[in-house]
């Protein structure tokens, strides 16, 4: 007692924040952000052949799984309270068009037209993109000079997108960084008699090295160059909000900052710029650093999981796409 005087002072300690710290239900009842599993979207790998369940060597927990596969897989997600499944496809070849990521045959359009046939209430949302698609795995058309050409890639980007609503997608996700692709695949989506189907745009998507294990799972490493040409640089946040603010202008309907971790100034900043939901990507090196550290003991892997996604939804994002998706629903389920 004597020696909280003398440290106060004259001061009595009215402002005790640590009161509402005692129990777990007071802390319960103030915290200020909760997790729930209808946060969350589930990535999925589809792949061609039938009865595969291959694990992705640097995301522990995730696979690729063929098409016959692809609706047990969804169930669990359905099971653990997760409303959505992002899909990524991994077509049988590759082309200088990206063939594979518009036909009606495509692996993800086969996968959605699975998914929604098993599971009605299932949210599909497909990542439209071309790099799995392309030979030498850019987002885009490469010219003879080696610059990805925007406009050509726009086309293509919209073909794919119209194709996949077509197959049942319930929502699209441009992934590519293109200029003036949301407007585009709005446009054309409306054209076709989709104007019901909303845009989830990775709107400030930055050139990292924490995409390295998707690159592995999606088998989409650009076999030259890198994607700086047209995926944001991380030392830029006003620019973000430039590319957010054209996407909101050309009609997306969520926006996606990605990575997450090394961003939540962004997520932070767009949350606060824009009514719009936003979305952040919880993506595989964030996954994996985790992942890796949890397996060699270095770090408890569930609490870093709940902590990581806690403060991505703190910084402002409503919707996490995490491979953590299904693990983390269901400690929540349990805690509950
Ligand atoms: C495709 C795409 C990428 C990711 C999602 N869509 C990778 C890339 O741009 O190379 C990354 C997801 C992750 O790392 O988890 N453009």
């Amino acid at each position: 007692m004597e020696h909280v005087t003398r440290v106060v002072g004259d001061l009595s300690l009215v402002q005790r924040p640590r009161r509402l710290r005692e129990t777990s239900a007071l802390r319960h009842m103030v915290q200020e952000t909760q997790l729930n599993p209808s946060d969350f979207i589930f990535p999925m790998f589809v792949v061609p052949g039938s009865g595969v369940k291959r694990e992705i060597p640097p995301m522990p927990g995730n696979y690729h799984v063929s098409l016959d596969l692809i609706a047990d897989e969804a169930a669990e997600v359905l099971d653990a309270g997760v409303p959505a499944v992002m899909l990524f496809g991994i077509p049988e070849s590759k082309d200088e068009e990206a063939t594979g990521a518009w036909t009606d045959d495509g692996i993800v359009q086969q996968a959605t037209r699975k998914l929604k046939e098993s599971h009605s209430d299932l949210i599909v949302i497909t990542d439209t993109c071309l790099c799995e698609y392309m030979s030498h795995g850019h987002c885009g058309v490469v010219n003879e000079d080696g610059y990805i050409e925007n406009d050509v890639s726009v086309d293509i980007l919209t073909r794919t997108a119209v194709s996949q609503v077509q197959a049942g997608a319930d929502m699209v996700a441009p992934s590519d960084m293109m200029d003036g692709r949301i407007g585009a695949i709005r446009r054309a989506l409306d054209e076709e008699g989709m104007s019901r189907i909303p845009i989830m745009s990775y709107a400030a998507k930055y050139a990292t090295c924490f995409y390295g294990p998707f690159r592995v799972a999606a088998e989409s490493a650009p076999a030259f160059g890198d994607r700086r040409s047209y995926q944001m640089d991380p030392a830029n946040v006003r620019e973000a909000l430039r590319e957010v603010e054209l996407d909101v202008t050309e009609g997306a309907d969520i926006l996606m900052v990605k990575p997450a971790l090394p961003y939540l100034d962004v997520i932070c900043r767009v949350r606060e710029a824009f009514n719009v939901p936003v979305a952040a990507y919880n993506v595989s090196g964030e996954f994996a650093m985790i992942k890796a550290a949890a397996q060699n003991g270095w770090i408890d892997g569930e609490a870093a999981m709940m902590e990581v996604l806690t403060s991505i939804k703190r910084a402002g994002a409503g919707v996490i796409l995490t491979y953590f998706a299904k693990d983390a629903a269901r400690l929540l389920n349990k805690r509950q």
